[in-house]
């Protein structure tokens, strides 16, 4: 969907569609030159990551695997619960696997230091994170994220995999949502 379908509805444009790319390339890149010889797993975290993991998985030049988890930490709001529950399993045993998640924002870590204990629990080799966004202020907890695209101002956004109540994933640009589209 195209800006000027939203245009009344969002602030401002934080990262283009140009941007993006741009810099999830570099980050592909990086990952290329990181796991080459190894042998990789990819796991999205649902539903924000489809974009990040559908792009990512295109500009990485080696093989490797996708698998999904969906895991709940927002209700409906815009604030985080830190309540982690998991949705969707992945579909395969992960023990011994080198896995890369994929994840749209780092907002106050609970989701991902969660996602990451979790994972290597189950005996997974190696566990590091992408996101394609980091709101550094919000961090609750420390993670380690080996690659991240932008870190942004603690705003609430949408676009590229990020919704609110469900819209606005399908916008290939990220955006600071209007506040009266919430308040
Ligand atoms: P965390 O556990 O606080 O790091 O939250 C991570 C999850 O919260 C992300 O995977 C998103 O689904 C959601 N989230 C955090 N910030 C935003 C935002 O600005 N817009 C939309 N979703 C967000
Ligand atoms: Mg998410």
């Amino acid at each position: 969907m195209n800006l000027e379908s939203v245009e009344s509805e969002i602030d401002r444009i934080v990262v283009s569609e140009t941007d993006l790319k741009n810099r999830l390339q570099e980050l592909a890149d990086q990952v290329t030159e990181d796991f080459k010889g190894r042998d990789l797993l990819l796991i999205g975290v649902l539903k924000g990551a489809a974009m990040a993991m559908a792009d990512m998985a295109r500009m990485i030049n080696l093989h490797l695997e996708m698998d999904w988890m969906a895991v709940s930490s927002y209700g409906a709001g815009t604030k985080s619960s830190g309540v982690v529950r998991i949705l969707k399993d992945l579909d395969k045993d992960i023990t011994g696997r080198e896995i890369l998640i994929v994840e749209d924002i780092l907002d106050t870590g609970l989701t991902l230091s969660w996602l990451k204990s979790n994972l290597e629990s189950r005996g997974a080799k190696s566990v590091e994170i992408l996101t394609v966004l980091r709101k550094p202020t919000e961090a609750k907890v420390k993670v380690d994220a080996k690659y991240v695209g932008f870190d942004i101002p603690a705003e609430f956004v949408v676009g590229y995999g990020l919704d609110y109540n469900e819209k606005y994933r399908n916008l290939p640009f990220i955006a600071v949502l209007a506040k009266h589209m919430y308040m």
